[in-house]
């Protein structure tokens, strides 16, 4: 059981319930190496562990401990445990001596919460041939284990080695059984190496194609450098055997990189251990004093990683926070570049309105999702003949534009109808209608343009003299891009009709045809005191929408909804649920994940929604908590925050 309560990007917060207990994710899980728990990894932070059954089951004295009195009261951890299968051993050594069934039901005999089936770790780089049937191995020993296990949840481990292909295979077959947790295995070899690159080609190769409503365990991925990578990528959970093996190695680990002892001059961080001890202090100790000390700053430094990455999907500000930590190595610069081009898949997940403003972090930002997003949304607006390019200003644009006689064009022209648009960044080319929207008017970057920027915007310029009959640049505009227009043309007013305004609004939010179906008649506006911006629209004296003030976003009255549903054709903006949840959805209230039968395929998380019956009549209006993919997969929790009911 399995419910998100923030997202970024494939990142996401949540709650993870095993027997009684409630899981924040992403968390971290301590490895517990079974009668050798020297520190109190609960009081560091830790909801959860992770110990190996191999290892016990292998020695005869924990075996029959852990037989008698359990594996919580084994490593003494009252809280959810899970329980790897010896695979890593069967990888670092080449074979073991325990079947898959007998280590499977051995797990379950000690009462683990997750279990592990003996799946096959495949290297990096192995050959195609070798990964596909080692492949097959572990798909068929994960789908033994479902017929060994009783009660006990269960892992299945995702393998495929670098083949993206495999691995998506594995992750489209996992997910068609029923499965708890999947782990992301065999990537230790290129964390060690510092492959991250190629790390993100194996993660998001997986993650397109394991279903949204299990957890993702990243296995081995104890470095708190590469956390907020991960779960940028959609894992939700990571294991940290590296606090000890690190600490015994008198080596400090911290969010941007790692520390050997010997080098230090001055503690590095602020925990309790870095404040009361010194280097020479520690250096001065026996080894295994100093090894657990050691090892508490370790998991310190690591769950405040993770309690930071969650708070920043909290506040919509996850991409801001990666941005920086992937400055910290140039490795994971390139890996955060590669994460980068799977826009496609990211944009399906990332919610169209967060918390925070966009903040510029350098060239990078110009790949991210928000700006992909915006300049597939453009095609969704009505286009003029001509188009107006004005230099960037104070936000909001249309307010604060420069006063503009001449402009420059390439020809003479005549033609009367203009769009207008700010050329800025990172968003490219902002049309003013929409200078009120998220992210566009919720974003900061430097005035001082990087080379990136300015490629950028010109490739985005020569697209635009294909699309418009004219092109009128600004003089500042002409001259930084070299544009080298020569005729001049008296500057066309620049007016933006309340009506213009809200139809791109609405197509662009919605998509084509929302903005005809909502705003015509007679308009009536009533604007803010406070901010002088529209707040309500009334259409031939019938309420039709807010505007939201913090995004920009158009929140439909109940007629508004009804207008959309009826001119925008199924499924458009639809969320379809079942008979029994109808009087639910009539009465406004929440709609539950599992009572969703079908939705457009479109939905993203934030988006407003209609909620229909399966005959499509307009039951509900609410904003989706979920996209669409989440929507249809996940059967526990809220998908969709109900606004009102039809009564
Ligand atoms: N620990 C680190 N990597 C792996 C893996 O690929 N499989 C299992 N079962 N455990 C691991
Ligand atoms: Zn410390």
């Amino acid at each position: 059981m399995f419910e998100v309560k923030h997202k970024d990007n494939l990142g996401r917060t949540g709650k993870f319930t095993i027997a009684d207990h409630k899981i924040k994710t992403p968390t971290l899980m301590p490895v517990v190496h079974p009668g050798k728990m020297t520190i109190d990894v609960k009081s560091l932070g830790a909801e959860i562990v992770i110990t190996n059954a191999y290892i016990i089951y292998k020695n005869d004295e924990l075996r029959e401990k852990a037989l008698k009195m359990g594996v919580h009261r084994l490593i003494g951890f009252d809280g959810p445990i899970v329980t790897d299968s010896g695979s890593f051993q069967l990888s670092e050594y080449g074979s073991i001596d325990v079947d898959n069934k007998e280590i499977v039901e051995f797990q379950e005999a000690i009462g683990s919460n997750i279990g592990t089936s003996l799946d096959i770790p495949t290297p990096p780089y192995a050959g195609y041939e070798k990964a596909k049937r080692d492949l097959k191995v572990t798909i068929q020993r994960a789908e033994e284990s479902l017929n060994y296990r009783k009660k006990m949840m269960l892992n299945a481990v995702v393998q495929g080695s670098t083949y993206p292909e495999l691995r998506s295979e594995c992750a489209r077959r996992l997910s068609t059984m029923d499965f708890d947790v999947h782990p992301i295995g065999a990537v230790v070899p290129l964390l060690e190496s510092y492959q991250y690159k190629d790390l993100v080609d194996v993660v998001m190769a997986t993650v397109e194609f394991l279903p949204p409503s299990r957890p993702r365990h990243l296995m081995g991925a104890g470095h708190p450098m590469f956390f907020s990578l991960a779960v940028s990528m959609g894992c939700d959970l990571f294991d940290s055997a590296a606090y000890m093996l690190y600490a015994d190695d008198d080596r400090l680990l911290s969010s941007s990189g790692t520390y050997k002892l010997e080098d230090l001059q001055e503690m590095p961080c602020s925990c309790n251990i870095c404040v009361e001890y010194t280097p020479r202090e520690l250096k001065s100790m026996e080894k295994d004093d100093r090894r657990d000390l050691i090892a508490t700053h370790n998991l310190y430094i690591s769950f405040a990683e993770i309690r930071r990455i969650r708070q920043a999907i909290a506040d919509g500000n996850l991409m801001e926070f990666v941005e920086q930590r992937c400055r910290s190595h140039p490795r994971l610069l390139d890996a955060y570049r590669r994460f980068l081009d799977y826009q496609e898949l990211i944009e399906k997940y990332d919610p169209v309105s967060k918390k925070s403003a966009f903040f510029y972090g350098g060239p990078e930002s110009l790949k991210r999702v928000e700006v992909y997003r915006h300049l597939k949304r453009m095609k969704r607006l009505h286009r003029k003949r001509g188009v107006v390019l004005l230099p960037a200003c104070e936000k909001p644009y249309s307010a604060n534009l420069p006063q503009m006689d001449i402009l420059f064009s390439s020809a003479p022209v005549e033609v009367d109808e203009w769009d207008f648009m700010v050329v800025d960044i990172p968003f490219g080319l902002i049309p003013l209608t929409l200078d009120e929207f998220y992210p566009l008017a919720q974003s900061e970057s430097p005035s001082i343009l990087d080379s990136d920027s300015k490629k950028f915007i010109k490739s985005l310029i020569s697209k635009v003299l294909h699309e418009y009959d004219a092109v009128l640049v600004s003089r500042d505009l002409n001259e930084k891009f070299g544009l080298g227009f020569t005729y001049e043309m008296p500057a066309p007013k620049i007016e933006i009709p309340h009506r213009e305004r809200l139809i791109a609004v609405a197509d662009y939010q919605f998509g084509e045809g929302a903005g005809e179906a909502l705003f015509n008649g007679n308009l009536e506006i009533v604007k803010s005191k406070r901010t002088g911006r529209i707040r309500y629209v009334y259409v031939d004296d019938e309420l039709i929408a807010s505007i939201r003030t913090s995004d920009g976003f158009i929140i439909p009255s109940w007629k508004g909804a009804s207008l959309l549903h009826s001119k925008l054709d199924y499924p458009r903006c639809r969320v379809v649920v079942d008979g029994e949840s109808e009087p639910f959805a009539r009465e406004g209230k929440n709609i539950f994940a599992k009572f969703v039968i079908e939705c457009d395929k479109n939905i993203r998380a934030n988006d407003e929604v209609l909620i229909v019956n399966e005959d499509d009549e307009l039951l509900a209006t609410g904003k989706s908590l979920l996209c669409s993919e989440e929507i249809m997969d996940f059967s526990y929790g809220q998908a969709i925050k109900t606004r009102r009911g039809r009564r």
